[in-house]
């Protein structure tokens, strides 16, 4: 188990290394606070706003920009996501005495963002026969979350977790809130938040599981003729045994 995790947490390092948004690049060309026309030609972006922050970022996305958008083009494929990338200048420009979070803070948000990211995406053109795919890919998401954030471990119950309807559109409007939030976090209290409305997303989503499989149990057609072996207490042995593991 340990390996496992030892494994997943050497692989993600290598994968979001390099997806880093390096903010001390900006400064030479942009100014210590986003004041200059960098270059002498682009906007003065401290006096963007985040919505026109994201549009310019994503127009280099696309390729598209002024004169010198070769410049920027490069600099946003750096990045992980043009919501996060927004927030984190719009923030460093806005904050006063605003401090760069230490590395593994950053780290453990790109990962985040980036986990959150393909999700939303997953979710956007996902039909209800892909539901049992991206469940899987919501709890593994948690429990990576779960296993890093330690204060996170001290804010979730799962027994507190209980069953409760959830279409594809109301797990994308979860999910995209928890993005947002994420995105908008900038120290572990802000992040943890987050984080537990994720869990309680993956919670409620793992009692769902738990109840169909528990209906499906007690449909199962039991043999009760004669000579049948009474296997209730079996299965009620089962539920308890599972019920301590969790
Ligand atoms: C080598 C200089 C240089 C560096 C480094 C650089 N930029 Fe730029 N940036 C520019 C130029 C030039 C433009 C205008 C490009 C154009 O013609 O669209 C620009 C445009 C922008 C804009 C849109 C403003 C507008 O004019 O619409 C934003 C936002 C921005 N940069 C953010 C950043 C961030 C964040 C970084 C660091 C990760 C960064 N830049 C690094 C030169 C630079």
């Amino acid at each position: 188990m340990v390996n496992t995790i030892k494994k997943i947490v050497i692989g993600l390092t290598v994968i979001s290394v390099s997806l880093l948004a390096d903010m001390d690049r900006c400064v030479s060309c942009h100014g210590v606070d986003f004041e200059k026309k960098a270059l002498g030609i682009s906007k003065v972006v401290k006096n963007m706003s985040e919505e026109e922050i994201k549009k310019a970022l994503d127009g280099y996305k696309k390729g598209e920009g002024g004169s010198a958008k070769g410049i920027m083009i490069q600099e946003v494929n750096m990045g992980v996501d043009t919501d996060a990338m927004a927030a984190d200048i719009y923030n460093e420009i806005h904050t006063p005495g605003f401090h760069e979070p230490d590395d593994e803070f950053i780290f453990q948000k790109r990962l985040s963002v980036q986990t959150l990211h393909k999700i939303k995406a997953e979710l956007k053109k996902a039909t209800q026969e892909d539901m049992k795919k991206i469940s899987s890919q919501i709890k593994s998401a948690a429990f990576t979350m779960y296993v890093y954030d330690k204060l996170l471990r001290k804010k979730v119950d799962f027994d507190s977790f209980k069953p409760k309807k959830l279409t594809l559109q109301d797990i994308l409007d979860i999910v995209t809130n928890v993005k947002k939030c994420v995105d908008h976090s900038f120290s572990e209290d802000e992040i943890v938040k987050c984080r537990v409305e994720f869990l309680d997303l993956a919670g409620t989503i793992t009692k769902n599981e738990e109840k169909k499989i528990k209906s499906k149990m007690k449909k199962a057609p039991i043999y009760t003729g004669a000579g049948a072996v009474d296997i209730s207490k079996y299965i009620n042995a089962s539920h308890e045994n599972n019920q301590t593991k969790q």
